[in-house]
């Protein structure tokens, strides 16, 4: 279930924008999504389960009274990354914020890791962004201006064990972000990425941090905790806020200080 938090920003932030977010049915894309909504904005989800993202959705609406659309599509195919953008832009009419969430992840030594399975990851993570960024450029963006927010990671700061292929695809994310803001700052639009740390109750966390490791990393960690998908999503509303009206090409590691101590995932 959803419950509408207290909030930091003014609770108008984003009324009248419509934002198009990626994996929105779960976890760290889910709070972004619960955020947005709570400041005003509309919001299309689009990811795989169907089934999920419409259980999210109509939940979402009912706790904030906004409008949450849940489309399907696979953001490695264009034409069905195509095709909901298409419908997103037909049911709410702009698309001023894209937060390209969708990613896929597991353990694996590189040595252990199929060709394949490399492979899917870039395919979700670094394809899945550009293709996704392309098609909201071509309908929208280019015309009207707007904000892309990346998620990435850390892994690539400092070579993570059994993430070769989240960290080297999180690293053509971060690599992307740059490319894009200076591509596209002419017409208007922000790119920027937020890198999160460790964050409690996702779906990564459980994938990367099984059983005691979790205590483990969390001593680690400056602040001593993991964060809290909330504490993405309030970083997430800055970015796609105007009181971030200059910044872009910004990378914002938001990981209590994780990354600095480093995160040795074979303890
Ligand atoms: C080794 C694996 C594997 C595993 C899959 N593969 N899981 N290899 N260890 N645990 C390999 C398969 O064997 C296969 O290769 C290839 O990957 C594709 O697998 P499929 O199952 O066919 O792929 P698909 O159905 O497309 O699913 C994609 C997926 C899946 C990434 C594998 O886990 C998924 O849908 N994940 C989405 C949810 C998710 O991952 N959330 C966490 C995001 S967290 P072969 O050669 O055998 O055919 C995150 C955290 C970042 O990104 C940083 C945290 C600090
Ligand atoms: P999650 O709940 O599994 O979120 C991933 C989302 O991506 C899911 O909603 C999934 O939905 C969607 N997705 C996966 N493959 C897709 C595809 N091919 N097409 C469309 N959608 C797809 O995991 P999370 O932990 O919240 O992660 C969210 C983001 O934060 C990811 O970018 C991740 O790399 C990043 N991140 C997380 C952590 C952490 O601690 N959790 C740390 C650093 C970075 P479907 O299954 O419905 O497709």
């Amino acid at each position: 279930m959803s419950r509408v938090m207290s909030t930091f920003f003014q609770p108008d932030l984003l009324t009248g924008k419509v934002a198009f977010v990626t994996g929105g049915g779960s976890g760290i894309g889910r709070a972004i999504v619960q955020r947005f909504l709570e400041h005003g904005a509309d919001v299309v989800i689009a990811s795989r389960n169907l089934a999920r993202l419409e259980q999210a959705a109509a939940e979402l609406s009912a706790a904030t009274g906004r409008r949450c659309l849940a489309v399907q599509a696979d953001v490695r195919e264009p034409e069905q990354i195509e095709a909901a953008v298409d419908r997103a832009l037909a049911e709410l009419g702009r698309i001023d914020i894209l937060v390209n969430n969708a990613a896929g992840n597991f353990l694996a030594p590189a040595a252990a890791l199929s060709y394949k399975g490399f492979a899917t990851v870039h395919a979700i993570d670094t394809l899945g962004t550009f293709n996704v960024s392309k098609a909201v450029f071509a309908r929208w963006l280019q015309r009207n201006g707007g904000v892309i927010i990346n998620i990435s990671a850390t892994l690539q700061y400092t070579g993570t064990p059994f993430q070769v292929h989240a960290g080297s695809a999180k690293a053509a994310v971060d690599a992307m972000t740059r490319h894009l803001a200076v591509e596209w700052g002419a017409a208007r639009i922000r790119v920027n990425a937020i890198a999160p740390g460790p964050i409690d109750d996702t779906e990564g966390m459980k994938r990367l941090a099984p059983g005691d490791l979790k205590d483990k990393l969390a001593r680690q960690i400056p602040l001593g905790r993991f964060g809290r998908a909330d504490e993405i999503a309030q970083t997430a509303l800055f970015l796609a806020s105007d009181a971030a009206s200059y910044v872009t090409g910004a990378i914002f590691v938001v990981d209590g200080g994780a990354w600095l101590t480093g995160q040795r995932l074979d303890m």
